[in-house]
């Protein structure tokens, strides 16, 4: 393991490379709490390997994703770092590391702001989505070099949904609207962006928002959607855990890794 500082990004004179224009922001600096206390979420193990590395590798191993911006916790940079390099990313992909903010939202605002001037489509792709296929990556990053200055991976729901009126004292919530279950969809990461717009959208929305393809809806610009897929899904309860691991040992009987 080495503690030798990662190499920083490009600055912005270095001449575009041919695979220098899409980069990826992995925010990891939540502390995970409905994961149960201890270790930040994004450097809990899963199958011996911390979720934060999945989560880079999962990046890194689109052709297309030539750096990876990690986003730690403020207080683990150092550890973070330790980390992405002794687990070395593949060839061909650089990783930094930034420390994050107080909300999601900040996190990610830390990570676009060291993005080299060369960077035209960005990824934003939650850590506590380690397992998102590269099918999945490139399908995104496809429609926002095809035109599209937003992308969201979504997929279908099982359950109907509800909307509730919340009740401050744990009393049953009245159900105020079902919305049409087939026009519904769960949305994962990663989220694709022309960079401009996402700089933009961080620069000027503010409030409670948990994307940031919201962020862009709230700038009047059209937002759509790829198939997503049901390995991108979040680690958020102890639970999804086991799920996690359930896939990783599917992969390994299949493809051998
Ligand atoms: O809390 P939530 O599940 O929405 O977090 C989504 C992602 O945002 C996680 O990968 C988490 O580490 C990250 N995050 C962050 N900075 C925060 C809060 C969450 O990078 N302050």
């Amino acid at each position: 393991m080495s503690d030798a500082p990662l190499p920083r990004p490009d600055l912005p004179s270095d001449p575009p490379g041919p695979d220098r224009g899409t980069a990826a922001v992995v925010p990891a600096a939540g502390r995970g709490v409905r994961l149960g206390p201890g270790t930040p979420k994004a450097l809990r193990a899963l199958n011996g390997t911390p979720m934060l590395i999945h989560a880079v590798n999962a990046m890194a191993g689109s052709r297309s994703v030539s750096l990876v911006v990690v986003v730690a916790p403020a207080d683990d940079v150092a550890r973070v770092t330790s980390l992405i390099n002794e687990y070395a990313p593949p060839a061909g992909t650089e990783v930094v590391v930034v420390p994050g903010g107080e909300t999601r939202q900040e996190s990610v605002r830390r990570g676009i702001d060291v993005l080299p001037d060369t960077v035209s489509t960005v990824l934003v792709h939650d850590a506590a989505r380690p397992l998102v296929p590269v099918e999945t990556v490139d399908a995104v990053i496809e429609a926002v070099r095809g035109g599209a200055p937003a992308v969201v991976p979504a997929v279908p729901l099982a359950d109907t949904v509800k909307q509730v009126e919340p009740q401050p004292d744990g009393r049953p919530e009245p159900v105020v609207a079902t919305p049409e279950r087939a026009r519904l969809r769960a949305v994962q990461t990663p989220q694709g962006f022309d960079r401009a717009l996402l700089a933009r959208a961080h620069a000027t929305v503010t409030g409670d928002v948990t994307d940031d393809a919201s962020m862009v809806e709230q700038l009047g610009v059209r937002v759509v959607v790829v198939p997503g897929h049901e390995e991108a899904f979040k680690v958020t309860r102890p639970l999804d855990l086991v799920l996690a691991e359930a896939v990783l040992a599917r992969r390994r009987a299949n493809h051998g890794f």
